[in-house]
């Protein structure tokens, strides 16, 4: 007899859910920048379809007690939300450690003491340029650099630890030791060096942004010498150019196992990309309840444990160390969410994506396709 209380993988292996330790929750998709390779999907919730904060702190206290130690309150801009204060409120009120993940725009230092009485505990703050003019493009948002500096003055006086996030792609990754540099004069004790993912609103402007070989290799070469450089001042962590590596990245530390994304309209994702796998049913907050989703969705049970994997993965010893690499990034370019990570050098799809990277790479277009929330948002 089937035992219908038994979590299963989409081919019906019993799995084993572990506990999660994170949650990111995207309070809104609302967002004075526009910057071209945000995470946000291409379809974007409208403010009308958001969760109320009382909603949010139901789902902060079902997420502390499913063992949730963190949350990242993010968007969109979560400064968006005039009734941040009291989400963030209820997060601490939860028991939960609160990171602020902010675009600095659009919170004043006023608020942002509000939000230091509400229980923010550390705050991480996006860059996406070392110079105004860089900065100010690629978030498609004239005067963000001097807001942002202003604002990371505010994160320091107050007395946040502070976090800079930096995205690099082929516009800026040349200026990659001067973020650091940046980074360190700001104050912060860590910087997330990432290079863009292609996925979404990425995807859009792969020719724009794809990195070349080159900058990649010398990506990882100022990495490592900076991180020997910064040892107990500042930790660099890094998400490596993976069309031009050999193995993919452990995307999410893999599906299911340690994290879980809240989108705007309280759909609950194993991944902020997972809605491009479009065969797959996301469930909702608002229906049932997050242990539930955790433990016996079908769209977190998918790709636990192993089972699942075909071949080369199947017979691959790292398959329990990058877990077959990203489900999304396999949608996007193997078409088959299930599918070995194409950028991985064992996946007969290897060739092919190196070769429209380099492609990419080489393209001499600057323009870019802007994240923006059709009218009407
Ligand atoms: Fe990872 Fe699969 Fe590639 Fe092995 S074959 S390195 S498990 S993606
Ligand atoms: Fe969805 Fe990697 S972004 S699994």
């Amino acid at each position: 007899m089937k035992d219908h209380a038994q979590p299963r993988d989409l081919d019906g292996n019993p799995v084993r859910p572990g506990l999660p330790m994170a949650m990111l929750a995207e309070i809104t998709h609302r967002c004075p920048l526009a910057c071209p390779y945000c995470s946000n999907p291409v379809e974007l919730t409208r403010a009308q379809a958001e969760l109320p904060a009382e909603d949010w702190a139901r789902v902060f206290r079902e997420a502390a007690d499913l063992g949730v130690l963190q949350v990242h309150v993010s968007g969109g801009e979560p400064g968006a939300r005039r009734d941040l204060a009291q989400i963030v409120t209820s997060a601490r009120e939860a028991g939960l450690y609160v990171n602020l993940i902010t675009s600095g725009i659009g919170i004043t230092r006023d608020r942002l003491q509000e939000l230091d009485r509400a229980g923010v505990d550390h705050v991480q703050l996006s860059l996406q340029g070392i110079r105004p003019d860089m900065a100010d493009r690629i978030s498609g948002h004239p005067g963000s650099w001097d807001k942002k500096m202003g604002f990371a003055g505010w994160v320091t006086e107050i007395g946040f630890p502070l976090t800079i996030n930096a995205v690099v792609h082929r516009q800026n990754m040349d200026r990659l030791p001067d973020m650091i540099d940046l980074a360190e004069t700001l104050g912060a004790r860590r910087i997330e060096v990432a290079t863009v993912q292609f996925h979404g609103w990425a995807d859009l402007n792969r020719a724009a942004l794809m990195p070349t070989g080159d900058q990649a290799a010398a990506a990882r070469r100022i990495v490592n010498e900076a991180r020997i450089r910064l040892r107990g001042r500042m930790v660099i962590d890094y998400v490596p150019a993976d069309h031009h590596a050999i193995y993919p990245k452990a995307c999410m530390g893999g599906w299911g196992s340690t994290g879980l994304n809240v989108a705007p309209d309280g759909t609950v994702l194993p991944c902020h990309a997972a809605q491009s796998i479009t065969w797959m049913k996301f469930e909702n907050v608002k229906d049932r309840a997050l242990s539930d989703i955790w433990h016996m969705s079908d769209s977190f049970n998918a790709f636990r444990g192993t089972a699942w994997m075909s071949e080369p993965c199947r017979s691959c010893d790292r398959k329990t160390v990058d877990f077959g690499g990203c489900r999304c990034q396999a949608m996007a370019l193997a078409g088959d969410a299930r599918a070995t990570d194409p950028v991985c050098s064992k996946s007969p799809l290897r060739a092919r994506v190196v070769a429209r990277a380099e492609e990419d790479a080489a393209s001499d277009t600057a323009d870019l396709i802007y994240r923006r929330m059709k009218k009407g948002g």
